[in-house]
This record gives structure tokens, sequence and C-alpha cells, in this order.
């Protein structure tokens, strides 16, 4: 058993949650019930973050407090992620009392800690002159911007800000981070945004503000840091805490899920905990052992989306070294999801809204199509048309078909139960033995492939994978006529035989795509009157098990996979 723990990025509450937003935390879902569903210890960490003049300014327009709007709108994605039937175990807010302290901790941690090439304090005071985007919360040179002089994401001009605040000697982690990025590749994933950070850092490393004076919405700098009165956390500094502060840090009880022994780590990219020793000077190293001998590594897998990578590939280790926290295991970076071409996001009024999606079409409608339509961590253009045509061919079409057809058979057949014969040699005509045969050869294909790629984090080739099947199990049907055999009573065992593999398929797709679906398998589980649910069913019961059904009696069949009518949705 492996313990796995997962985080997504948290949300800023200036807006209602969007698509960009659900795919996210979908995604981090879909990966989370899939590691349950093989038996690890899983923790799946999401939450808001709620800080910082971006929400401070957001709450001013709506003539509302920082408080009372920051508390309707993190609402608004706990509900939202409800609807979507995304099974976090931790709802975390940067307003929550545990976290303000523990951020507090870092500042005190960053006061004493040295940087590592000049042995300076980490954390020092400046005056400063810059250009601030308040849509990224941060600050920005000119070379940043566009021709217009604005920031390329936002586009807005960036504000010049003159003040005097704390700075955190960033600039002095380069050699630090290198070494880490070379010597655990899969730290940043996939590979080519690795590259990326790399070029990032080989260009040179700048110091970065730390703290903002003059806004009072945010996590007051500890008392201990002389001329930090007045001063909050830098939103960011802030924020990425989180992945500490909800598991517990600086209590040592945090390193039962960013830490675990050698064979429980949960995924590539984790480094030995005494490698940090290696790095020694970066701070406090020592301080974040978890009190024992035996030998730890890193496990926390943090998913975000491409425009925070430097933040949690750069800033965010960097900031961990010099506090003495081990680094997580790997930070998983995905793209963007894109609606006709325009950043889906309140500032820009573009977007489909998740949660009306969600009401007009079911959560699992919505969750298949952003996992599946989409190759797994890059960027993807939505349209209604797409999602559409989408769900109605794979799940109207495909797999509902699959269903209805086989449930309608059995009951008619062989009331509503599960036939007990089995003899694949009763099939005469060589289309039916080669629908058969493709069946169950494409199934035992999709039993080792769709596991190998749910750990490589393929999840759209994980779900060829099983559609593979279910279009097998489509033209077994249209190859053997089923329907045909019935009106022959002779042919009695080779209904059954039919039958019984597409019920078996319809059980292994139920398994397979429950971690993508889980609403829709648990109903198709019911329909089959299977016991349990997909989602208890190990490994060891996703392997094909053909043969003579045991005569259990279906559930009650229903239209799992509705069809979308796109008039209906006119305008939508
Ligand atoms: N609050 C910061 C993250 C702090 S994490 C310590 C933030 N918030 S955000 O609301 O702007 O974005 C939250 C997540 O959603 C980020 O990972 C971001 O990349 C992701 N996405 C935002 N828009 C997106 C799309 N259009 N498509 C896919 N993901 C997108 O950044």
């Amino acid at each position: 058993m492996s313990r796995f723990y997962i985080t997504t990025a948290i949300d800023y509450v200036n807006g209602r949650p969007h698509l960009g937003h659900a795919y996210e935390k979908v995604l981090a879902d879909a990966i989370a019930r899939r590691h349950r569903q093989k038996g690890d210890a899983t923790f799946y960490l999401t939450g808001t973050d709620e800080h910082g003049q971006k929400i401070a300014h957001a709450a001013a327009a709506a003539g509302k407090t920082p408080t009372a709007f920051v508390d309707e709108l993190s609402q608004t994605f706990v509900s939202a992620w409800k609807s979507l039937d995304v099974q976090y175990d931790q709802f975390i807010r940067t307003t929550d009392r545990k976290h303000h302290l523990a951020v507090q901790e870092l500042f005190r941690r960053l006061k004493d800690a040295l940087s590592p090439k000049t042995g300076q304090p980490v954390l020092y005071e400046e005056s400063y002159e810059g250009l601030y985007c308040e849509g990224c919360e941060g600050f920005k040179t000119e070379k940043d911007l566009d021709e217009e002089g604005r920031c390329p994401e936002h586009k807005v001009k960036p504000r010049e800000v003159k003040e005097t605040n704390f700075f955190f000697r960033l600039s002095e982690y380069d050699e630090a981070l290198l070494k880490h990025l070379e010597a655990h590749p899969d730290f940043i994933w996939p590979d080519y945004r690795r590259l990326e950070v790399m070029n990032v850092i080989k260009g040179g490393l700048q110091d970065i503000s730390v703290s903002r004076p003059n806004l009072t919405w945010g996590i007051p700098l500890p008392e201990e840091i002389e001329g930090g009165e007045g001063h909050v956390a830098y939103v960011w500094a802030d924020a990425l805490l989180n992945y500490l502060s909800a598991i517990g840090w600086p209590e040592r009880k945090y390193s039962l899920w960013w830490m675990a022994k050698n064979k429980d780590v949960g995924g590539p990219g984790a480094a030995r905990q005494d490698e940090f020793k290696d790095l020694d000077g970066q701070g406090r190293p020592g301080a974040a052992w978890a009190g024992t001998k035996e030998v730890y590594y890193t496990n926390a897998f943090h998913l975000i989306g491409k425009d925070i990578s430097r933040f949690h590939c750069i800033l965010w280790p960097a900031l961990l070294l010099a506090a003495g926290v081990p680094l997580p295991r790997q930070v998983y970076i995905h793209g963007f999801i894109y609606a006709r071409g325009e950043r889906m996001s309140k500032s820009l009024g573009t977007g489909a809204d998740p949660v009306e999606m969600t009401k007009a079409f079911g959560a699992d409608a919505l969750r298949f199509y952003l996992l599946d339509s989409f190759p797994t961590g890059r960027d993807g253009e939505f349209t209604v048309e797409q999602f559409v045509e989408h769900v109605n061919t794979h799940l109207a079409n495909k797999l509902g078909n699959l269903a209805s057809r086989t449930t309608t058979l059995v009951n008619k057949n062989f009331a509503g139960k599960a036939p007990a014969a089995w003899n694949p040699d009763a099939f005469t005509s060589d289309d039916a033995k080669a629908g058969f045969g493709a069946l169950l050869a494409t199934a035992a294909t999709t039993a080792t492939e769709s596991p190998k790629a749910w750990e490589e984090l393929r999840i759209n080739d994980a779900l060829e994978h099983v559609w593979n099947v279910v279009e097998r199990a489509n033209e077994f049907v249209d190859r053997t006529k089923p329907w045909e055999i019935a009106k022959d009573e002779a042919r009695r065992d080779e209904l059954a035989t039919v039958l019984n593999a597409l019920l078996e398929t319809l059980r292994l797709v139920a398994i397979w795509a429950w971690p993508v679906m889980p609403a829709k398998c648990e109903a198709l589980w019911g329909v089959l009157g299977l016991p349990g649910t997909p989602g208890q069913q190990k490994d060891t019961d996703a392997q094909p098990r053909f043969g003579p059904g045991d005569e259990h009696a279906l559930g009650e069949s229903q239209i799992l996979f509705p069809r979308i009518d796109l008039k209906s949705i006119a305008g939508a």
C-alpha cells in the first residue's frame, strides 16, 4: 500500500469557479480516486486562496468587507466541487487560523536562515520600485510585458509601486534548484515543462519581495521580524504554505503525508530525505526530520496549471529549502482549457459555467468530456458542439447503447438473470468467433494497459483502451445478432454465452471508468445487480473473468447516458 498526497492549486475567490478551475479539480479527483481504488492511503487537498490585493479590490467593488466576501465566494467553490462529485479530504482556506500560524512560522524560519552562497540573511528589507500586476499578484519587468506594456496574461498595464518590502534572497538558490532538478528529472512533469523551468533558472533568478506594506488584507508578519509591523505576507508566500499548513506543519505530524517510506511512496520523483543534507547551508536543514532514524522519501504531489509553474517550481522549493523542509515529490503542470481562443476567466468575460453545465448534463458527462477529450496535461479548446458530440458518441451511442442492449436481452430472454451457460464452442459462424476473440483480446490488453496509462497520468489513453473494449463489444453484438439467436430454442447456450460476455464487459468498464465517472459507473453497477461498488473493486477484480453467469438478478434498467440534443441547448 502506498501513501498518496495530492494537492491542487487553491483558487482565487475574486470570482466564481470556471471551467478551468473545474478541469484541475476533476483531474485531481480522478487521480485520487484511482489511488483509493488501488488501495492506497490517499489524501486530496484543495481549497481557496483568499488574501491579497486582487481579493481586497474585488470585495471593495462588491461593496462587501473582505471577510464577508471571501466567506461567500469560497462557498461557491465548495458547492461547485460537490456538484462535480469532487471528493477531497480537506478544503483549506488561507483565512483559516491554523494556516495563519503556519505562515508566520515560515517567516520566523526565513528570518533565521542564511543564504546558500554568501551566507547572508535570506530575508532583508529594501525599498523597491516596480511594476505590479494584480492579476498575477506578482512584480513584472519590462521584458515580461507585451508591446503595449500590458501583462500578456491579464491584458492590463501593471501598476507602478514604490514601497519598502522584505525580500527573499531567491537569487542564491539557482545552483541548489538545478542540482535537485538534475538529480530528480521527475520533479517537474511533463518533461518539457522541466526544461522550461531549468532555462528560467539558468537565465538567473532575482530576489523576490515576500511582504506587502500598506495592505491590511493578509497575514501580518510575526512580531519577531523587526520592522515588519504593518506588513502582511506576500500572497504567494501565504498561499503556497497551504500545502503544509493543511497537514499540520509546523507540527511533526505533517510528515505523515509529506513523507513516506521507500515502498510507500505514491509515485515517481521522490527524493531521500537525507539528500537534502547535501544542500546544506540553504537554511535550517534537519528541522524537518520525522524523528526517526528510518529513511524517508518525499511524497507530496502538486497539480497546477502552466501559468503558475514558476511559483511552484522555483519560489516554493527555494522557500522550503530555506525553511528546512524537504521538497515535494513532483509538480505536475497541466495545460489550459480555452474557450474559443480566449482564456476562460471572469476578468475576460468568457467561459462556460461548470455548475450550470453540471446541472444541465450531469457531473459525469462533464468529467468524462474534460478527461477524455483533451490529452492529459495539454491545452485544449472547449466548444459546446464538441462537448455534445463527444458525450453523444462515447457515452450515449457506445456505452449507453451497449448497456441497454445487454440488459434488455437479459431481461427478455433470461428473466433478468445472468445466464448460467457458457459455451464459446457454440459459435458456429466465423464472424461470431472473430468478434468473440477480438473482445477477449482487447479486454486482456486493457486490463494491463489501462493501469499503466493511469500510472503515467495518461488518463485519456486509459479511457481510450476502455472504449476500445466497448467498441469490440458492440461489434460483437452486431456480428452475433443475439436477437436472431434468441428466436431459436436450440441456440440457448450460444445466446447465454454472448450475454455473459457482454455482462462481463460492462462489469469491467464500470470498474475501469469509475475514477472518471463515479456516479454513472455506480449506477451501471446497480443495473448489473453487482454487490458493493466499482470503487471498492481492487485491481485483481479488474481482470477479465469471462465465463458462466451465477444467475444473480440484474437491477432495474435505466437510461444511463441520455443523448443531448444540441438544439435544446442553443445559446448555452
Ligand atoms: N491562487 C493561485 C494559486 C495558488 S496555489 C498555492 C491561482 N489561482 S487561480 O484561481 O487563478 O487558478 C487556480 C488554478 O486553476 C491554477 O492551477 C490555474 O493554472 C488553473 N487554471 C486557471 N485557468 C485555467 C484554465 N482556463 N484551464 C485550466 N486551468 C486553469 O493561480
